[in-house]
């Protein structure tokens, strides 16, 4: 059931969004780097700052109880929308690339141990291990896209091999909207014996996925792309697993008992989050997945799905115009990535910024490797999101064209 009973209506979701109505000639397809946020959010968060700010945790009155209460109701929610196991599956940390960073800090990878990694990796699945290769040692492999940006399974299957111990990769790539096909990979990964990390920042705000159906040993991603407060990520891992990871951040409220020589840490999730939460961001982020599930991921992907669809329609036949990833708008999600030729990407976001107050994103959107690989500059992004409309979709395109026939 989505949001209104009488169907999905876009004009009436975005009447939820102030940004939307506090800039109404604007158009927003920069929901790749961040979404914007529901009133039901902002209050949510309000609701903390103005009732309840208080310490989780340590304290023990009525304000710092609800706290807790009000947090735990958030892992909840992070639970049930990855169906994990149990919420003690949930650690709350700042973004993905914290979450990535915690398992690469805490995995205990030795000299030898292969990690393999895709062509197409954001910063934050990529340096991690960089600097693991460097100061430990490890096999960093990386796998080369198909031609056209899609998984190379047969180029995977190859990398595999009995060194191999975590399998990183990203579900939906920020640079052109590809989703990679995580149900084989988790197969192939774990008949290697291998474990699987996946880096879903880009995905999890689009589409439901079930960490248990495809046995995803560790999942990252980021609060502040699905509707939720900047600050706010998670990382859910197999609770077998976590339990043998060691913290790599120690201090308030990761141990019941110290002493002078020695300490004992808390259970997980807790002993993973360190010091004082962003309460008000995990709180927001609650909500945030609850509005997710009303608007419904199914109205969701169709959404994208269509205003994708119109503007590579569009422009997929303009000579001047080159289309990162595959032409199918269907195997690109939410994201339509090009450049013109002859036009440095960063000239044409400033002129879809000035002309038509339409707001994308240009450059290497951290995947820097790739692009200096096919030896290009970066690209212009455009992303888009359930809120957004038809109108919006051809306004953009119209103005792409009319700038692609400046040149
Ligand atoms: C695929 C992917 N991975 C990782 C990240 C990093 O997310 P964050 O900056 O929230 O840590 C992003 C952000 O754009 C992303 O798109």
């Amino acid at each position: 059931m989505g949001l209104f009973s009488s169907g999905f209506n876009v004009n009436k979701v975005r009447e939820d969004f102030p940004f939307i109505s506090n800039n109404k000639d604007a158009i927003y397809f920069d929901n790749a780097c961040m979404s914007l946020k529901p009133k039901q959010v902002i209050d949510k968060m309000l609701e903390y700052y103005t009732l309840y700010t208080a310490c989780g945790g340590r304290s023990h009155h009525k304000f710092s109880e609800r706290v807790n209460e009000e947090v735990e109701k958030a892992r909840l929610e992070v639970k049930k929308l990855i169906n994990a196991r149990s919420e003690k599956e949930i650690i709350f940390t700042k973004n993905t690339t914290e979450s990535i960073n915690l398992v690469a800090k805490s995995l205990g990878l030795r000299k030898g141990d292969e990690v393999i990694i895709t062509d197409k990796e954001h910063n934050s699945n990529l340096l991690p291990w960089l600097r693991l290769n460097k100061d430990k040692g490890i096999i960093v492999k990386i796998m080369v896209s198909n031609q056209d940006n899609t998984f190379n399974i047969e180029n995977f299957k190859r990398a595999l091999t009995k060194n191999t111990k975590l399998v990183s990769v990203h579900h939906r790539s920020n640079l052109d909207g590809v989703t990679n096909p995580i149900e084989e990979i988790s197969k192939l990964t774990h008949r290697n014996g291998s474990l699987l990390l996946v880096d879903a920042a880009q995905s999890v705000p689009s589409m439901e996925i079930d960490v248990k159906k495809l046995n995803i040993d560790f999942i990252a991603f980021s609060g502040h792309k699905m509707l939720a407060p900047t600050g706010v990520g998670v990382l859910y891992g197999k609770l077998e697993l976590l339990s043998k990871l060691s913290p790599f951040i120690l201090g308030g409220e990761t141990v019941s008992d110290s002493s002078y020589d020695s300490y004992t840490l808390k259970e997980v999730p807790h002993r993973f989050e360190a010091g004082l939460q962003n309460y008000a961001g995990i709180i927001g982020f609650g909500e945030a997945i609850r509005y997710l599930k009303k608007v419904g991921f199914n109205n969701i992907e169709k959404q994208e799905a269509a205003l994708n669809k119109l503007v590579t329609e569009r422009l997929m036949n303009n000579s001047k115009i080159e289309l990162i990833g595959p032409k199918d708008y269907k195997l690109r999600g939410n994201i339509f990535s090009f450049n013109i030729k002859g036009m440095e990407p960063h000239n044409v976001s400033s002129i879809l910024n000035s002309s038509a107050n339409i707001a994308v994103r240009s450059g290497a959107h951290c995947v820097h490797s790739w692009f200096n690989k096919h030896k290009l500059k970066g690209s212009v992004r455009a992303s888009l999101y359930f809120y957004n409309t038809e109108e919006e979709a051809l306004k953009f395109a119209e103005e792409v064209e009319r700038i692609a026939g400046m040149v």
